[in-house]
């Protein structure tokens, strides 16, 4: 499917796997927005996207808060039109033993990583609906698969995503919209490096770019198929 003139928002649009697909799906000719709760790098990012000739919006919020969250999508969708695909891509990841994390911590986790999907999504829905066709890629992780030590709130966080995800495709696929869960391994991005994941060599893993264009395969697919789940590993962990 060409999907010049279709148009996106990518949460967590600003670094890391949501900067990588914004770039990569405005090479297609897909307009962009993106959200994230610095400013200076959103503008940033909105400058490289700026040179494919595509439009883009930027907005920025905490993904963690529904009011926030509400008025941040109805001006992109205000400011971009039509939108045609979400990717739910925004997340944090706290890693630590589970008996000396704050509680706060691991509150903010899943107020992020699950909550913050779902009110997307919640925002998205109504305009996909009456569109009568889209696209949400939900982001989850392989630690959403099987819990491990010191990623607890991390874990249950991105399984509770996989759930949620599922639960939204059974729900909203007879309306035309195609609901993906995708669980990535360790990619080479602040999240992954920060939290030790990559044992000082990032090269070694998936790179961001890897992700994007596995997630523009995804949506080029012609409408009748839709990838419910799908993982990505790197060849030589
Ligand atoms: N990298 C990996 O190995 C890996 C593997 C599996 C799954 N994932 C998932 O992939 C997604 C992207 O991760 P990444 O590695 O690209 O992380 P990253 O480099 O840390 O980027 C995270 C993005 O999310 C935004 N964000 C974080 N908290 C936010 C909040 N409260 N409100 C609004 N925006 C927020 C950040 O922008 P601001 O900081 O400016 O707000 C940034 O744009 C996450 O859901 C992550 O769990 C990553």
């Amino acid at each position: 499917m060409n999907l010049h003139g279709k148009t996106a928002i990518i949460t967590g649009g600003s670094r890391g796997l949501g900067k990588a697909i914004a770039l990569c799906l405005a090479q297609e000719g897909v307009n962009i927005g993106i959200t994230g709760r610095n400013e200076e790098t959103l503008k940033n990012v909105v400058h490289e996207i700026e040179k494919f000739g595509v439009r883009v919006a930027y907005a920025t919020f905490d993904i963690s808060k529904e009011t926030e969250v509400k008025s941040g999508f109805s001006q992109l969708i205000h400011d971009l039109g039509e939108v045609n695909i979400l990717i739910n891509n925004a997340g944090i990841g706290n890693f630590g033993k589970l008996d000396e994390m704050p509680s706060q911590t691991w509150e903010q986790v899943i107020q992020t990583n699950l909550f913050g999907v779902y009110y997307a999504a919640q925002c998205i829905y109504p305009h996909l609906k009456e569109l009568g066709e889209g696209d949400i890629i939900n982001i989850a992780s392989t630690a959403g698969l099987k819990g491990g030590a010191g990623m607890s709130a991390y874990a249950a966080s991105k399984a509770a995503v996989i759930s949620l995800s599922q639960s939204m495709m059974a729900e909203w696929r007879k309306n035309n919209i195609r609901v993906i869960t995708l669980t990535p391994s360790t990619i080479a991005t602040d999240m992954s490096i920060d939290g030790g994941l990559t044992d000082g060599n990032p090269e070694k893993v998936l790179q961001p770019e890897d992700f994007a264009e596995w997630v523009r395969d995804i949506l080029k697919m012609n409408r009748r198929a839709l990838i419910a789940n799908g993982s990505i590993f790197s060849t030589n962990p």
